[in-house]
């Protein structure tokens, strides 16, 4: 029976079993065979979730770059570990091997010394996915400061939230990035960010599009300059396994971001357990992850859980519809790419457009397929399976969350039978369990609920970021002694497990997760709103929109309404994000509330989806009136 490389069903199933029983046992037999300890641990495993406390691995040392680098370098150290596919086809693809890798890591970390970056310090990264992402990553990692990388998707003030809670002294940037055919002023974002930063010392700027940026005297640095004259030699600093590897933010219901604090030890052995299992990687395969290491899924299925297995990542710089909607499939084919991870909408988008951007296509190299980050539909995952995999590569459809750290529950291939729609089966290690609405856990198959998880696993996030107290109510106060994933679902007659989404007031809109809160909190800056609720719809491509009632003050009331919209998706842009942008808005004179003065989002969630055969008891509402007048004007 082997652990880490699980190949048949039955023998999951043993695999599971044991992990379960014994899981201080099954963990540290993984973490002491497959992994580079400069101390071994006294403990594996401490565990408290009404404090909550989790420690994995106590009194261990390592430095997570030496598993994901130096230890590689003797027998394979000229394969490829980072393959970067720019976002213009003509320009060529870079192959980082281990030891340049390991060279470029140890410039940049001397580089972060040099500027007075030690272990513990916070660093942000904002950089577009070219290869000094990924490196600037595993510098911080090796000199043991905290990354904190922010999306370069969001706006900057989103970005000067982050930079100030978790009070960076350093950003690194680009002088601008490509996207298709357009060019985007990151540097100006973060300029415009850090006028409201005050922790922040130095930024180092990587040149990728060679524009005319301004550079602030004794702040801003030119990267390359820097990294020519460092050393390519620098000494790991050597961890403690529950020490903070990184902070990354995820939307929450209410309020501000959650910096999701990941540490170092539990982190590497789960994300590398994950990815050998769930992508079955092999020697010699080359590997593609389509996210952007601006979120979890890039963190730990780009970055680190690839690089553990020391094996060949691909990073692509561009989008799917540049130059056309065939660049996935060239990027397969010209990389001859044996494992595909992507989301759900953007199989979606891609399944809408002819099938001739595919079949030009040499993509017999694919043996798994995966998706994250939202449902996948059932004629999403058929496109995908029939025209993509050939019916060959199984789909891994897998779900887990930003405080999870790694794959949860998820099919292992060619081992566990997939169908459509379901994650199937937890991982090794993972103890789901479905909640009622009287708190007590469902036993038995043919079931749905809350989904929890009643047992510490070795990547979950520790703390929120200077708030324990907030990762405890969110996250372990809903239901006693166990893990609250904020997710509804059901499980079938086999114990297989499909997610049916959110219960709470987060939105995955094209497979990112958005809290109601920030958004509204944005749209009631403008002058002339006086109140709005936001709530998620259907939507084709992107699995959920945004749809937003807005009430207006009455110096709004004679506004033209379309220049409103304008005004207001402008407004979220500039707090959030263009992620955020509401897809339709809906002026109206009121919203269903509680008599407790709580917005009844399940009636406008309804409404919204066009669904108002059933809309439950209105009779208990403060307004009931207001429900007609908002069915009448919907849009
Ligand atoms: O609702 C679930 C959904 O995405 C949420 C987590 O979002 P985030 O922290 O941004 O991480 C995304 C990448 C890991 C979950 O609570 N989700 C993620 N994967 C799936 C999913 N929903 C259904 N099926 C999935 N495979």
């Amino acid at each position: 029976m082997s652990y880490y490389h699980i190949k048949h069903l039955e023998e999951y199933f043993q695999v599971y079993r044991k992990s379960v029983r014994d899981p201080e046992i099954f963990w540290e037999e993984i973490a002491e065979e497959h992994f580079l300890w400069r101390k071994r641990w006294d403990k594996v495993l401490e565990w408290d979730f009404s404090k909550p406390e989790i420690k994995w691995f106590q009194g261990a040392k390592l430095n997570i770059t030496e598993n994901c680098i130096d230890r590689h370098l003797a027998a394979k150290g000229d394969k490829t570990a980072i393959l970067f596919e720019p976002n213009d086809p003509s320009e060529e693809a870079q192959h980082i091997t281990y030891n340049e890798l390991h060279e470029r890591v140890n410039r940049f970390a001397n580089v972060l010394k040099e500027k007075g970056i030690a272990k513990g310090d916070r660093v942000c990264i904002y950089l577009p996915m070219i290869p000094e992402l990924a490196i600037s990553v595993l510098a911080c990692a090796r000199i043991g400061a905290i990354h904190s990388v922010v999306f370069a998707g969001f706006s900057s003030t989103a970005l000067a939230t982050r930079i100030n809670d978790a009070e960076c002294k350093m950003v690194i940037t680009s002088d601008g990035s490509f996207r298709g055919a357009k060019t985007i002023d990151l540097k100006g974002i973060v300029d415009d960010a850090l006028e409201s930063c005050p922790s922040i010392e130095s930024v180092l700027v990587a040149k990728r599009i060679d524009s005319d940026i301004n550079m602030k005297e004794g702040r801003d640095h030119w990267l390359q300059p820097l990294l020519d004259d460092a050393s390519g030699q620098c000494e790991a600093e050597i961890m403690n396994a529950e020490d903070p590897l990184f902070i990354l933010y995820t939307s929450g219901s209410t309020g501000k971001p959650k910096g999701m604090v990941h540490t170092t030890g539990g982190y590497m052995v789960y994300t590398a357990y994950t990815f050998k299992n769930v992508f079955q990687y092999n020697e010699g395969d080359v590997y593609w992850c389509t996210a952007d290491i601006g979120w979890i899924t890039g963190h730990s299925y780009i970055v680190y859980g690839p690089l553990a297995n020391g094996a060949t990542t691909v990073m692509f710089e561009g989008v799917p519809t540049y130059p056309d909607w065939g660049r996935f499939w060239q990027i397969v084919e010209k990389h001859k790419v044996n494992q595909f991870y992507t989301a759900p909408t953007a199989i979606r988008a891609l399944a809408k457009e002819p099938l001739s951007f595919v079949e030009g296509y040499d993509l017999s190299s694919l043996k798994v397929l995966g998706t994250v980050g939202e449902p996948i539909n059932e004629e999403a995952w058929h496109w995908y399976n029939e025209n993509i995999g050939k019916t060959k590569s199984p789909i891994v459809d897998t779900w887990w969350q930003t405080e999870t750290g790694g794959i949860m529950i998820s099919p292992i291939p060619f081992a566990t039978p997939t169908i459509p729609t379901y994650a199937t089966l937890p991982m090794p290690g993972i103890q789901p369990c479905l909640m009622d609405d009287n708190s007590e856990e469902i036993k038995g198959n043919s079931t749905e609920g809350r989904l929890c998880i009643k047992f510490p696993w070795p990547s979950m996030a520790r703390t929120i970021w200077g708030n324990h107290q907030r990762y405890k109510e969110t996250y372990f106060s809903a239901y006693e002694n166990k893990y609250f994933t904020g997710d509804g679902a059901l499980r079938d007659q086999t114990g297989y497990y499909r997610i049916t989404g959110r219960v709470d007031d987060v939105i995955i809109v094209s497979g990112h997760n958005l809290g109601t809160a920030p958004i509204e909190d944005a749209v009631n800056e403008h002058q002339a709103v006086a109140e709005s609720a936001i709530v998620g719809f259907p939507h084709e491509v992107k699995g959920n929109a945004l749809y937003g009632y807005v009430i207006l003050k009455e110096t709004g009331e004679d506004r033209n309404q379309d220049n409103l919209r304008k005004e207001i998706n402008q407004l979220i842009t500039e707090r959030i994000g263009p992620i955020a942008k509401l897809d339709k808005i809906q002026f109206t004179s009121g919203l269903p509330k509680t008599r407790s003065g709580k917005i009844m989002r399940r009636i406008l969630r309804k409404i919204a989806s066009n669904d108002t055969s059933n809309l439950g008891d209105t009779s208990t509402l403060l307004n009931p009136e207001v429900v007609q007048e908002i069915m009448d004007n919907v849009l």
